[in-house]
């Protein structure tokens, strides 16, 4: 069954408003929330706003919505509760995390970053390993294609390697990478990996487990969910980093990386996404045996659903003269195309472009979008930037209508 995209907007409060006529196209910046994550948001707010985890009755059941929260997301990312931590953002997780990464690196060991990342993945990480003398080396894209080969990353790594960190999908090049793959080039010479989902996850939340990374973090406002990060860090190197929190609680796994102190209400309410999810699966009888099964294959729907709203918009962007699209024109092979599509328009700027779509009902915008790097490794002036498109599973065949209509006249 193709995925039921009437029965998806209804589950998204926005579209009952006078904003269900928007073409929205910005999704990669943030999402729209699922009525799932805004009534559980609301319930702790009337409810249990409280300081969560004391003995008095709203404040126990504020701790057990936030307990239950993190348990469904370790469930359905198959990780353990305690490998689950929740941050403001992912830029202030992977701020942290290199924190505490710097305190085990050592002059001579070696840190492996890409050009292909947001700033957020790569910026602290390269910092940190500067300031702790370690060789920073980087993985470096095609500059045609922005895609990243895996057979550098082999060529890259060796003995002195303990860090290899990339993403799963840029938030430019929309190209899913093998993360599978590529952690186990990284494993086999014992390098600790970390991978940036926050591209990938709104297109499929990740089975981690099975992709083998020490860390995988995405941000949960681009997952139609609150305003969060949520970084897996796995036991092995959980244990190995030295605590960013409170002495007094270096035990407690979930808070040794998280020294900014949770925000209940949104942590409460960051599991509704997941009700979401498996509402969707039932709807379209594809509910597993257990969570994680059915966030697989409602994934499976969402992507498939993806690659038929983007192709025509890929495929006209790639034909058309006076555009450079970033990223593959089309999906092949097993890996996700992600429906993220940045294109530099060749005869006027991109936030020329932009205002002009903007002026004819697309919501859309055009920057660096923290990609410096990429747009660097692309021959792309970042200060320009590119116009970026990025759909997601809700995203209607109207909006895409729309789209290339408009890009048709403002491109004319
Ligand atoms: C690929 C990618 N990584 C990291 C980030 C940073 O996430 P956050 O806004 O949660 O700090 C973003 C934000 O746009 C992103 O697109």
């Amino acid at each position: 069954m193709d995925l039921d995209v009437n029965y998806v907007r209804s589950q998204f409060p926005v579209f009952a408003t006078s904003r269900n006529t928007e073409a929205f196209f910005e999704n990669a910046g943030g999402s729209y929330a699922c009525r799932q994550t805004i009534t559980a948001l609301t319930d702790f707010y009337i409810n249990t706003k409280v300081q969560p985890y004391a003995q008095y009755p709203a404040s126990a059941l504020g701790g057990q919505a936030m307990d239950h929260s993190r348990r469904r997301w370790a469930d359905a990312l198959g990780v353990d509760f305690s490998e689950v931590q929740f941050g403001p953002s992912t830029s202030i997780n992977t701020y942290v995390l290199a924190n505490a990464v710097k305190a085990t690196l050592k002059p001579g060991d070696e840190v492996v970053v890409t050009n292909q990342d947001h700033e957020a993945n790569t910026g602290a990480l390269r910092r940190a390993a500067t300031e702790a003398g370690a060789t920073i080396r980087e993985w470096r894209i095609d500059p045609e294609t922005g895609l990243l080969d895996p057979s550098d990353l082999a060529d890259l790594v060796g003995d002195n390697t303990k860090v290899v960190s990339f993403p799963h999908c840029s938030n430019i090049v929309g190209q899913e990478n093998d993360v599978k793959a590529l952690t186990a080039i990284a494993h086999a010479v014992g390098a600790r990996v970390i991978v940036d989902g926050v591209s990938y996850a709104p297109h499929g939340f990740p089975d981690v487990a099975d992709l083998g990374p020490d860390v995988y973090l995405f941000s949960l406002y681009k997952t139609y969910s609150v305003h969060q990060g949520l970084m897996v860090v796995r036991r092995g190197l959980l244990d190995e980093l030295p605590n960013q929190g409170h002495f007094f609680n270096e035990g407690l796994l979930t808070k040794r990386l998280t020294p900014a102190g949770p925000d209940h209400a949104q942590e409460a309410a960051a599991g509704g996404v997941l009700d979401y999810v498996e509402d969707l699966a039932v709807h379209h009888g594809v509910a597993g045996a257990s969570l994680r099964d059915s966030v697989a294959a409602v994934g499976h729907l969402w992507q498939e659903a993806e690659d038929r709203l983007a192709q025509p918009l890929l495929a006209w962007l790639a034909d058309h003269p006076e555009v450079r699209l970033i990223g593959p024109s089309r999906q092949s092979g097993p890996l996700h195309r992600a429906p993220t599509v940045a294109f530099l328009p060749l005869n006027q700027s991109a936030s020329e472009l932009a205002t002009k779509l903007v002026g004819l009902g697309v919501q859309i915008s055009s920057g660096n979008f923290y990609a410096y790097r990429v747009l660097e490794g692309l021959g792309i002036d970042p200060e320009q930037g590119v116009v970026r498109a990025s759909l997601v599973h809700y995203t209607s065949a109207d909006d895409v209508a729309l789209l290339l209509a408009s890009l048709d006249q403002a491109l004319a």
